[in-house]
């Protein structure tokens, strides 16, 4: 598939990519012991739709299951596909940076909480080499991006969210990019804005779909 880093040769097949996910210690985030997340879904070429949705990091759920977008923002995010007419069964899941990035917070009574931590840009740019890889195996149609990590992990340059959602952005492989909010942002918004960008996210989807149907 093409590609090598620190003089390795990348993994050819996406299980292999999986598994040396779980040793890659490249960046800080690596080195911090946590499970890796490795990217998930369909693979059969008989059977991908052409889609590969990229989220920004594992959270403390999807760290503790092993998969990608099993936690609040998931069950967001797989609500919205479905409105959309997305079909996650055809569709490829996975993140820009694969480790989880967190600070831990110690709780009043005792214990502690995992804080999420944005990933730096380095941090991204390091752990591209893996989605390049499942993109390279996938060969997807349409790759949208959620938030600014992920966008900065396709376009390899920040942008700026709000201004590039919900048109078409061409990558050097033929394929598509659409970027749009991330689920957590969502979360994170009281009630009247929440509507409002929920509801412009639901369109970003459904644009999405429209272009895939
Ligand atoms: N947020 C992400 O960006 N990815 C996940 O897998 C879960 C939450």
């Amino acid at each position: 598939q093409g590609g090598t880093m620190f003089g390795e040769e990348r993994p050819g097949s996406l299980p292999e990519i999986a598994q040396a996910i779980m040793a890659c210690r490249r960046c800080p985030i690596g080195c911090n012991g946590t499970r890796a997340v490795p990217g998930e879904g369909q693979s059969d070429p008989a059977r991908f739709g052409g889609l590969i949705i990229v989220g920004e990091q594992p959270g403390d759920s999807e760290e503790e299951q092993g998969r990608p977008f099993v936690g609040p923002a998931g069950r967001l995010l797989r609500a919205h596909l479905e409105d959309a007419g997305l079909d996650l069964s055809r569709a490829w899941l996975t993140n820009a940076v694969k480790h989880f990035k967190f600070v831990p917070k110690p709780m009043r009574g005792g214990g502690k909480r995992r804080l999420h931590q944005n990933p730096t840009a380095k941090e991204i740019d390091i752990c591209r080499w893996w989605l390049e890889g499942e993109r390279a195996l996938l060969r997807p149609r349409l790759v949208l991006a959620l938030g600014a990590s992920a966008a900065r992990s396709l376009l390899g340059k920040t942008v700026s969210v709000q201004q590039v959602r919900g048109q078409p952005m061409p990558l050097d492989d033929g394929s598509e990019l659409w970027i749009t909010t991330h689920p957590s942002y969502l979360l994170r918004l009281n009630d009247g804005p929440r509507a409002q960008e929920e509801g412009r996210f639901a369109g970003d989807l459904r644009a999405v779909a429209a272009r895939l149907a």
